[in-house]
């Protein structure tokens, strides 16, 4: 995918970069209420009865704090944390090694759990329900099983949607938590704060500014944060205001409502050569170049949300909105 400014992918710097920037605990986290208080009470409960935290699967479009929150739940429980992703295990055994580190109470979180390979999806039922494995060891006439204990342990799963995970494994979770698009104040608050981070002086239009460009999602925030930093660096004493913002970010080509490119070639494809839909998720992504599947996670979630865009049976609608939001004239 091309590197475009509203990419909820990373790279290795900006790893780095939000490394750094990454809450620890709670207090830190900003947002989420609905999650954060929840999932407070069942670490609160866990804590008491000594036991370790029910598994937890999150859910929601990239770039929502996700990860953060896997790391945050295992430094609210004060165990450690390992890591992987359904990718990267690529046979049984990629996964029993890693079970085979978790120490009693640890978190295992598994990114993009969606993908996990079906024999390593299976292992992980009787993981999670009785915290043991069946191994085959050997081949042929001397194949047999043998029985790998576990100590109690959490998973914590993520995934783009909780829809893409088979119903056995969904329902091995017993806390499922639903990421939302951050609201405006808590976008700002969250761009203050790496602000700080960074050492960059802000004015709070100029937090304002970037939190509604945001797209709803942090690391777009602290992305557009850091663009903006070397903008007003260059243009203004370092210090970021409203006006400064809002150059760098049009420069960007981010729009008023926080639209990339693609997110405005997908509307206005809608508009221009369909006029408004209904139009199909595959002809659509093969008209703005993307896989079909990046367009259900990630671009229109947020066009839903934003009302510009509306599922339909008989395919993708422009809505009223987004006819206004581009100048078009709306005829229903
Ligand atoms: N609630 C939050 N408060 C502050 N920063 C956040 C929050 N959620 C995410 N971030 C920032 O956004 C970045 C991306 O979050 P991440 O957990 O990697 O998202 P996901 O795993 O859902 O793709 C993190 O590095 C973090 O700096
Ligand atoms: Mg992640």
């Amino acid at each position: 995918m091309t590197d475009r400014m509203i990419s909820p992918n990373t790279n290795q710097e900006e790893e780095f970069l939000e490394k750094t920037l990454r809450p620890q605990y709670f207090a830190q986290y900003i947002g989420q209420d609905k999650v954060k208080q929840e999932l407070a009470i069942y670490i609160q409960a866990a804590k008491h009865r000594e036991e370790s935290l029910d598994h937890v699967l999150l859910y929601g479009p990239p770039g929502l704090g996700k990860t953060t929150m896997a790391m945050v739940i295992a430094n609210e429980m004060g165990v450690n944390i390992r890591t992987t992703s359904g990718p990267t295990i690529e046979k049984p055994g990629d996964l029993v090694a890693t079970l085979n580190e978790l120490e009693p109470g640890d978190v295992l979180f598994v990114d993009e759990i969606h993908r996990l390979p079906r024999v390593a999806e299976e292992m992980l039922y009787s993981a999670m329900e009785d915290f043991y494995v069946d191994i085959m060891v050997g081949q042929g006439t001397t194949a047999h099983p043998v029985h790998f204990p576990l100590p109690p342990f959490t998973l914590i799963g993520a995934t783009t949607r909780a829809g893409m995970l088979s119903a056995p494994l969904r329902d091995r979770f017993g806390i499922i938590s639903h990421m939302q698009y951050y609201e405006e104040k808590d976008l700002k608050e969250i761009v203050q704060r790496s602000a700080e981070i960074f050492q960059t002086e802000i004015v709070e239009e100029g937090a304002i500014e970037i939190a509604l460009r945001s797209r709803g999602t942090p690391r777009i925030a602290n992305r557009l944060l850091k663009r903006v930093r070397d903008f007003a660096q260059v243009q203004a004493n370092g210090v970021i205001d409203r006006k400064i913002a809002d150059k760098a970010l049009s420069l960007l080509q981010v729009d008023s409502a926080g639209l990339d490119l693609i997110d405005q070639k997908l509307i206005k494809t809608m508009i221009e050569l369909y006029n408004g839909g209904p139009v199909g998720l595959s002809t659509l992504s093969v008209n703005i170049g993307e896989e079909r599947e990046t367009v259900e996670d990630m671009y229109e979630p947020y066009l839903i949300q934003k009302g510009f865009l509306k599922r339909t049976p008989r395919g993708r609608v422009a809505t009223a909105l987004a006819y206004e939001h581009f100048g078009y004239s709306y005829q229903a």
